[in-house]
């Protein structure tokens, strides 16, 4: 028996070498791989700048200082953050829960410097911000909540894309500080929000003075075709909360401000031990620099574009949407289908089902589109035969 703690339903499967888009186990089975780790190994496995940056930063001998002293790393990193996001500083963390905590933090610091005795951030339903007690409660999920109550107190929640449902809370409710949303929610289902909603919320933060927090978790850095989905909607929010593709599977987090949230944290406000160490800073500079140098995000609307559409053409009875953006891709079935993940890896793909019926697909960015050809032609019988035997039976 593993002393593992049980908190996972894990597939029986090991994977031990790594190279590009492909996977070995054990046995030496290949698979080629449609998830990421969940959006995490950006740059696929074995990428030679991130091997290399890391195999140099190991042998320097300074995995780790503290965040007590100056960390070139970190400024560096930092420095290419500010580039991308079009914000100004960066607090690094290791992880996409404690971005958010960060952001949740600096929403009520804002409220508080404001005169608010108890902010409230608006948050959406089916969203995935995290599992630490504020993220969770943040979270438009009552299976990541059961069990864990009291929940953190301060959250009002709206329906995606609802502008009017936000409008009605800003109507009625001098707390509120902030406004928190997956662009793209992943664990939720692959929703996109429609740009038009996204500039709405946006003004409507304007009016109030809110701040406009992103969580870009999952859907950001360069998996859309930009480096963030607030890019395609023209406008920059206040607060971005990083982690997953950041550092190329290197555990890091990062919670980027600007505009109205700029100067919100002073010395002693938060804090990680870890947070930007620079073996993780090596990570970033080299997944981002890779992401820009090999233009990674064109290869990813590539990629992502021709799997929805090779799908979309097989035209299969059974598949009720199929949506998403880039290399972000969603798949909705008429019914569940979490069985789907072991078959597709018998058949020696990689991928995920979320929210019950949405099979998730968010391949490594290094793709390329005769992969994504091979990536269809693995899923698509697969897909096919799932379907056939649940309707016969
Ligand atoms: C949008 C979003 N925010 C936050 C998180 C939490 O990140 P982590 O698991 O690194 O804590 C996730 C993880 O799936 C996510 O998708």
């Amino acid at each position: 028996m593993s002393h593992v703690m049980n908190t996972y339903v894990r597939q029986p499967i090991a994977f031990v070498r790594g190279e590009g888009v492909w996977l070995w186990d054990e046995a030496g089975k290949k698979y080629l791989d449609a998830l990421a780790g969940i959006a995490v190994n950006t740059l696929g496995y074995g990428h030679p700048k991130l091997t290399k940056a890391l195999l140099e930063k190991i042998k320097s001998g300074v995995i780790h200082t503290s965040n007590l002293w100056r960390i070139p790393d970190q400024e560096a990193a930092a420095d290419r953050i500010a580039e991308i996001t079009g914000l100004d500083e960066v607090f690094f963390c290791n992880s996409g829960l404690e971005a958010n905590e960060a952001a949740i933090k600096v929403a009520r610091k804002y409220g508080h410097d404001r005169g608010i005795a108890e902010p409230a951030i608006i948050v959406m339903e089916k969203a995935f911000h995290g599992r630490s007690l504020a993220t969770l409660s943040a979270t438009g999920s009552r299976k990541v909540q059961a069990g864990f109550e009291p929940l953190v107190q301060g959250f009002v929640r709206v329906p995606l894309n609802d502008l009017e449902a936000v409008r009605q809370v800003a109507s009625h409710n001098r707390n509120v500080s902030a406004v928190m949303v997956e662009p793209i929610q992943g664990e939720g289902g692959i929703n996109v929000s429609r740009l038009e909603y996204l500039r709405g919320l946006k003004n409507v933060c304007d009016e109030q003075g809110w701040l406009f927090i992103s969580d870009e978790v999952q859907c950001g850095l360069g998996r859309t075709g930009k480096w963030f989905v607030y890019q395609h909607a023209g406008f920059q929010p206040d607060v971005v909360p990083l982690a997953k593709g950041l550092a190329g599977g290197i555990p890091v987090g990062a919670c980027v401000v600007g505009n109205r949230a700029k100067g919100v944290f002073k010395p002693g406000n938060h804090g990680s031990t870890f947070g930007g160490n620079p073996l993780a800073m090596s990570g970033v500079i080299a997944t981002l620099d890779a992401i820009k140098e090999e233009k990674l995000m064109e290869r990813a609307v590539k990629v992502g574009d021709l799997i929805r559409a090779e799908i979309r053409k097989q035209n299969v009875p059974g598949v009720a949407d199929i949506r998403g953006m880039g290399s972000m891709i969603g798949i909705e079935l008429d019914r569940p289908c979490g069985d789907l993940v072991l078959q597709c890896l018998q058949a020696g793909l990689v991928l995920n089902v979320t929210a019950d019926n949405v099979v998730r697909m968010l391949p490594p960015l290094v793709m390329n589109e005769a992969e994504a050809q091979e990536v269809v032609a693995r899923f698509g019988p697969v897909l096919k035969a799932f379907l056939q035997k649940r309707a016969a039976a």
